[in-house]
C-alpha cells in the first residue's frame, strides 16, 4: 500500500488541491538538465514530472522543449536529429520547429497545417535548463533579492532523493519550532510575510541570545541581529538567503555579504522527489573576490549539510498532518495556503 494511504481509518488526511498532492504537477519551473549535458545539435529525451519530453539545442544555442512522441506514429524524437533550429524525427523524417509546428514532411509537398506538438517554455540559468509545463510560462524564473542584475557565480551541489512530497520538505526552512528543538538555534524569530501570485516571501529575524559564550563572541563579530529569508517560487523552488543584515563588529558601514542558495525540486515515480541544491553568489572580481565567492558558497554548503544531517531522517517516513498547527506555526499555515492558490498544470494526473 502507498505509504501515504496508511492509517487512513484512524488518522484520515484530507487531500488538498495542490499542497502535498502527488497527483498534481503544479505550474512552475522544474530543473530538467544541467546545461553542459546539452551541447549544440544534441537532443535528450527524458521523463520530467512523469511526462516524457525532448529538449534540444539548435544552431541558435537556445534550448527548446517539446512533447517527446512524434504525432505521426509516436516515435521518440530523442532518436531524431537537429537541423538548424528544428528537430527531425528519425522514423519518417517529419520535422518540427521549436514551437512544435510541423514544418516538413518529406513525402508531401506541403506539411499538414494541423500537426503540432506541445511545446514547453525553457530557460537556462544557474547551470541548468529549466522547463515550465506549458508553452508560455506564467512568470520568470526568479533571482534572490538583490541579485537580479548581477553577474552570478554558482556551484551545483549533489542532488538527493526524499520519500515525501517536496511541499512538505520545503516547510523546513520556515518551521520555527524545529529550529530550536532539532537544530538548537535558540533565537526568538519574528516573522515578516508577504506574497504575490507566484511568490511567497518569508523573512525571519531575531536577537542572538547572550547566555552562551559562543553567542556572545558571535554577537561581537557580526552584530546582535540574526536574519534569514526564504522565497518560494510557486511551490517548486526555494531561494534561501542567510546572514542577512550582518555588520562587522556591529559597524553600520561594514555590511557583511549574504549567503544564497537554491533548493530546486522535481517529483519522481513512486511518490519520491529529487532535491537539487545550487549555491549562488554575486561574481566578485580579483583574488580577494575569488576567495570571498568560494568562501560564501562553501559556507552555504556547510550550513546546508549541517541542517540536512540533523533533520533529514524526519522525511523518511513522514505522513504530513496539518490539523494541529499552533499559532507559532503561522508561517507553515501561510505556506500551505499559498501553495493551494497555485494551479495544476497539464502534466497533472486527471
Ligand atoms: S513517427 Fe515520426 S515521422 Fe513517422
Ligand atoms: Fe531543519
Amino acid at each position: 500500500m502507498d505509504r501515504h494511504l496508511r492509517n487512513q481509518s484512524t488518522q484520515p488526511l484530507p487531500q488538498m488541491k495542490i499542497f502535498n498532492n502527488f497527483d498534481v504537477i503544479a505550474r512552475g519551473w522544474y530543473f530538467a538538465l544541467k546545461s553542459h549535458e546539452l551541447k549544440k545539435k544534441k537532443i535528450i529525451s527524458k521523463v520530467l514530472c512523469h511526462h516524457q519530453i525532448v529538449i534540444f539545442r539548435g544552431e541558435d544555442g537556445i534550448p527548446k522543449a517539446l512533447d517527446a512522441f512524434c504525432p505521426h506514429m509516436g516515435a521518440d524524437l530523442g532518436i531524431g536529429s537537429v537541423e538548424g533550429n528544428n528537430i527531425r524525427c528519425f522514423f519518417h523524417k517529419w520535422s518540427y520547429d521549436g514551437t512544435g509546428k510541423c514544418v516538413d514532411i518529406p513525402c508531401l509537398k506541403n506539411p499538414l497545417e494541423n500537426i503540432k506538438l506541445r511545446s514547453y517554455a525553457c530557460i537556462e540559468r544557474y547551470g541548468f535548463i529549466w522547463v515550465f509545463p506549458d508553452a508560455i510560462a506564467d512568470f520568470d524564473l526568479p533571482f534572490h533579492d538583490g541579485l537580479e542584475n548581477k553577474e552570478l557565480l554558482f556551484f551545483i551541489g549533489k542532488s538527493y532523493i526524499r520519500t515525501c512530497h517536496h511541499h512538505v520538505t520545503m516547510i523546513n526552512g520556515i518551521d520555527k519550532q524545529h529550529l530550536k528543538t532539532v537544530h538548537g538555534i535558540n533565537i526568538e524569530m519574528e516573522l515578516n510575510y508577504s506574497e504575490n501570485d507566484y511568490e511567497a516571501n518569508f523573512s525571519l529575524k531575531g536577537i542572538i541570545p547572550k547566555e552562551k559564550c559562543i553567542a556572545r563572541i558571535l554577537k561581537r563579530i557580526i552584530g546582535p541581529i540574526y536574519e534569514y529569508s526564504m522565497k518560494y517560487s510557486a511551490g517548486t523552488i526555494g531561494f534561501l538567503s542567510t546572514m542577512k543584515g550582518l555588520h562587522l563588529f556591529g559597524n553600520p558601514n561594514c555590511k557583511l555579504p549574504e549567503t544564497n542558495m537554491i533548493y530546486a525540486y522535481r517529483p519522481l515515480e513512486n511518490n519520491r522527489i529529487e532535491v537539487q541544491p545550487i549555491y549562488i553568489t554575486e561574481k566578485r572580481k580579483g583574488f580577494l573576490g575569488f576567495f570571498i565567492n568560494y568562501f560564501l558558497m562553501g559556507l552555504a554548503g556547510i550550513g546546508f549539510y549541517w541542517l540536512k544531517a540533523e533533520d533529514g531522517k524526519v522525511y523518511e517516513n513522514m505522513r504530513f498532518n496539518s490539523q494541529a498547527l499552533l499559532p507559532m506555526d503561522q508561517p507553515i499555515s501561510n505556506f500551505i495556503a499559498f501553495i493551494n492558490k497555485q494551479e495544476a498544470s497539464i502534466w497533472s494526473k486527471h
